[in-house]
């Protein structure tokens, strides 16, 4: 028998798009990415490449993030898991306006860029800056031997494996979980107990099976896609961790089926995009099993009067009445890690849609893989 393949079906091992195949390799690549870098005897991460010492690490009082796009959405991701375990401030900024403002580089300050490719001319530049004016940058990269890898004072590389699709997947998911590694090793020279360190290590540990669970629900994830898709204009919303989910989920989304999606923190409806829901248009609902549940759901039922469709992306046993239209449900992590989890559906949502829709999901018009321009 002779089966003939080009190299490019070879390469896509019986998935229709890269995108496709990046989004299930991500059980098997975060299994990989974590190898060694558990440290159950201190319940810590050993991020070697980082090249500061436990004293040095303890020097930081402010963590400043530095990613442009999606990768800019997991910093913000990111910020949070170094507040939640290490207890330092922490923000992010798009690279690409840090760079223009002449920004105020202090020596306290522990600088993070992160970067898929490494080559992202913004984020690289804004490297330079940090470093022109004597300040310690450090990279969350995943293509080895790229400029940024190169030129950042230390770091820790993604390993996720080369990926191809415009639309990230796989290298967003192995950034957040670099992030939390990171807010683990600031944490345990901080105050994170000895207990929460492994709770964290645990917590990581199951990520992998976790990822697995939720593109189980595949086929159902493309049946929200399919009526989604049929929206000219669709909101994304979720709160404080919640809320960069939302942000990477409408930039998935409209990255490959050119509609227009927005996020909206979720707290901020009342304070204006309420006006525009209408049967027309659906929102998807970031709502983990957290301490802002209620507020969610009152938030979701004022769509839901508002006759807005609501699907719903939450946890197992969480109670939403009528104020979801259709469910999603993800499994249960710790709570500083499930973003992580909340991002999965969001990512085959895009997808399906795109594929619904008949677009050129690995190859979006006007978009590059790596934006080495300014
Ligand atoms: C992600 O889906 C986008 N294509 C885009 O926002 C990307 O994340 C951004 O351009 C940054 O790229 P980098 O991670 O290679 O620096």
């Amino acid at each position: 028998v002779t089966i003939d393949l080009t190299v490019e079906e070879l390469e896509l091992g019986g998935h229709a798009h890269f995108m496709h195949k990046e989004i299930h390799e991500q059980p098997e690549s975060v299994e990989r990415m974590l190898s060694g870098r558990l440290d159950d005897r201190f319940g810590t991460a050993k991020l070697d490449g980082l090249n500061l010492d436990p004293r040095e690490l303890r020097r930081f009082s402010r963590v400043k993030i530095l990613g442009c796009g999606s990768a800019y959405y997991v910093g913000q991701l990111g910020a949070s898991m170094i507040e939640d375990l290490a207890r330092v401030p922490a923000d992010a900024e798009p690279a690409s306006e840090f760079r223009y403002r002449n920004p105020i580089i202090e020596p306290s300050t522990l600088y993070v860029v992160v970067s898929q490719s490494g080559e992202t001319a913004d984020t690289l530049f804004a490297v330079r800056e940090v470093q022109r004016k004597g300040g310690t940058v450090v990279g969350l990269v995943n293509a080895v031997g790229s400029s940024i890898a190169r030129e950042v004072d230390g770091g820790i590389y993604l390993h996720a494996g080369p990926e191809v699709a415009v639309a990230s997947t796989k290298a967003l998911t192995h950034m957040s979980v670099g992030f939390a590694l990171l807010a683990l090793a600031l944490g345990r020279v901080r105050d994170l107990s000895f207990a929460d360190g492994k709770r964290i290590i645990a917590g990581l540990r199951a990520i992998p099976e976790q990822i697995a669970q939720v593109l189980a629900g595949e086929e159902d994830l493309a049946s929200a896609a399919k009526e989604l898709a049929e929206a000219p204009s669709l909101f994304f919303i979720g709160r404080v961790r919640g809320y960069p989910v939302a942000r990477e989920g409408a930039q998935k989304f409209k990255e490959i089926t050119y509609r227009h999606a927005e996020a909206y923190p979720t707290s901020e409806l009342k304070h204006g995009p309420l006006a525009l829901i209408s049967p027309e248009l659906p929102t998807v609902a970031i709502m983990p099993a957290d301490d802002l549940l209620e507020r969610n759901i009152t938030a979701a039922q004022e769509i839901r009067a508002r006759g807005g469709a609501v699907v719903a992306i939450t946890h197992p046993g969480v109670e939403l009445g009528d104020a979801a239209t259709r469910r999603i449900e993800v499994p249960r992590n710790e709570v500083e890690l499930d973003p992580i989890l909340l991002t999965i559906p969001t990512q085959l949502l895009g997808y399906h849609a795109a594929v619904a829709l008949g677009e050129d999901v690995d190859r979006p018009r006007n978009l590059a893989k790596s934006v080495t321009v300014e």
